[in-house]
């Protein structure tokens, strides 16, 4: 069972009660679910032997009743990247992956699948988002999975395979002439007039809760510690802060001690509002215009800018912006050393941990892991200009033949026969 009694405003303290309310009514600070951690008795035995989801944590999660969605969500893999770590020289480096995440392949399904459960206690009829993509396509599956009626809203420049991403589950798909945060606004004023169960408006508070089954399952399969480091994407500014949150939630519930790692924040050099704001030394964001081929993650008007970067500084952390050049060079570089193939938002964040490697915040002997949080299935267009193209052959074996012999006398495995 949840241990949740309610929401508090992240600013002000006050209290309400754990409904469909997405600002506080006395400072329209952010608010956070409240749980009576006292009454978790939960060890990692008991963890252990339950279903590998986002659900094993159940107890640290905003519902009141049975999940209802989300039985395949969550506990992605946890890679130890050893190919990868060579190359940059790191002796510990882990992959958290959820570029394979179910149902949508990317990490916003462990958001979607609190909401989405919580909607449907609170009575909603239609699910919905604001959306840079991935989200859309995540409340567009867990709606088709729940029976609900969907609408997403998106910009209306999104890569083909987020759009197909989402229209595949049938869901209306609102095309908005703008960016997000013009499609944000948009959304917010319908929120309040529909009475729509927006994931990221008015149930924001229990879909933000979804992210810290990732801070979650880094400790478990870690063999319950902390890494030094942990590295995470900033678009919303939902995941960053709720990895740290579900860390701490850990050690309080006694299941994990020591330090907390360092997290850092990795974005886009054209839109690094996150960032920017950590340099100078600012507590919230100042608004950019988003220009990068990190879609996913321009937002230039981040809802919880503030707690990340809160966040960042409480754990001695740093920020990383990097070029869309740099972005493609990560998604290649994890591709060939480590076979996983993450989108712009991924590429962003190894190409920040380079970065921050690179600036010597990360040290070479420290463990980190990554967090890859989208796959690069759905955004083939941002390395489709430099792939190795198919040589194209008959099905005659001199040809083969012929072919190795014209490729030159490489040493290399492909050359070798076995047989006269
Ligand atoms: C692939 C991917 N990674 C990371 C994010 C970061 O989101 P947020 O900072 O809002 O948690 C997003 C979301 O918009 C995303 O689609
Ligand atoms: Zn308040």
């Amino acid at each position: 069972m949840s241990a949740l009694i309610g929401l508090q405003c992240h600013l002000c303290k006050s209290t309400f009660a754990p409904e469909a309310v997405y600002a506080c009514a006395n400072c329209l600070g952010p608010l956070e679910p409240v749980y009576d951690y006292s009454t978790i008795t939960l060890t990692r035995a008991e963890i252990a032997a339950r279903p590998k989801n986002i659900w094993r944590y159940r107890e640290l999660l905003p519902i009141t009743g049975e999940p209802r969605t989300g039985f395949h969500s969550g506990f992605t893999p946890l890679v130890r990247a050893t190919r990868l770590a060579d190359r940059l020289g790191m002796r510990e480096l882990y992959i958290k992956d959820d570029s394979v995440n179910h149902p949508t392949l990317s990490y916003k399904d462990r958001v979607v699948a609190v909401a989405a459960t919580r909607a449907a206690e609170l009575g909603f009829q239609v699910l919905a988002c604001a959306s840079t993509g991935n989200l859309a396509n995540s409340v567009a599956a867990h709606a088709a999975r729940l029976g609900m009626e969907c609408c997403v809203f998106i910009p209306d420049n999104l890569e083909a395979g987020k759009r197909l991403g989402s229209a595949i589950f049938g869901p209306q798909i609102l095309a908005i002439a703008g960016n997000y945060d013009d499609v944000n606004r948009l959304c917010s004023q319908v929120a309040d007039r529909y009475g729509w169960g927006f994931v990221n408006i008015n149930l924001r508070a229990y879909y933000a809760e979804g992210a810290k089954t990732m801070g979650f399952e880094i400790v478990e399969q870690l063999g319950w510690r902390y890494p030094q480091h942990i590295v995470s994407p900033v678009a919303g500014g939902t995941l960053l802060p709720r990895i740290v949150r579900g860390l701490r939630e850990l050690k309080q519930i006694g299941l994990v001690d020591g330090e907390l790692p360092r997290i850092h924040a990795a974005q886009a050099a054209g839109c690094a509002p996150v960032v920017a704001a950590l340099l100078n030394g600012d507590d919230y964001p100042e608004p950019v215009r988003p220009a990068t081929i990190a879609k996913s993650i321009a937002i230039g008007n981040p809802a919880d800018g503030y707690q990340v970067i809160q966040t960042v500084r409480q754990t001695g952390g740093s920020g990383a912006a990097v070029s869309d050049e740099k972005i493609v060079e990560a998604i290649h570089l994890l591709a060939e050393t480590e076979g996983i193939f993450t989108e712009p938002a991924g590429g962003t964040t190894l190409a920040g941990t380079i970065s921050l490697i690179e600036r010597g915040v990360i040290p070479r002997d420290e463990s980190v892991v990554v967090c890859i949080t989208g796959n690069g299935y759905k955004t083939t267009e941002v390395v489709s200009g430099n792939l190795t193209q198919p040589v194209h052959l008959s099905r005659a074996f001199k040809d083969f033949e012929a072919w190795q012999q014209n490729r030159g006398a490489e040493a290399s495995g492909l050359s070798r026969q076995v047989t006269a």
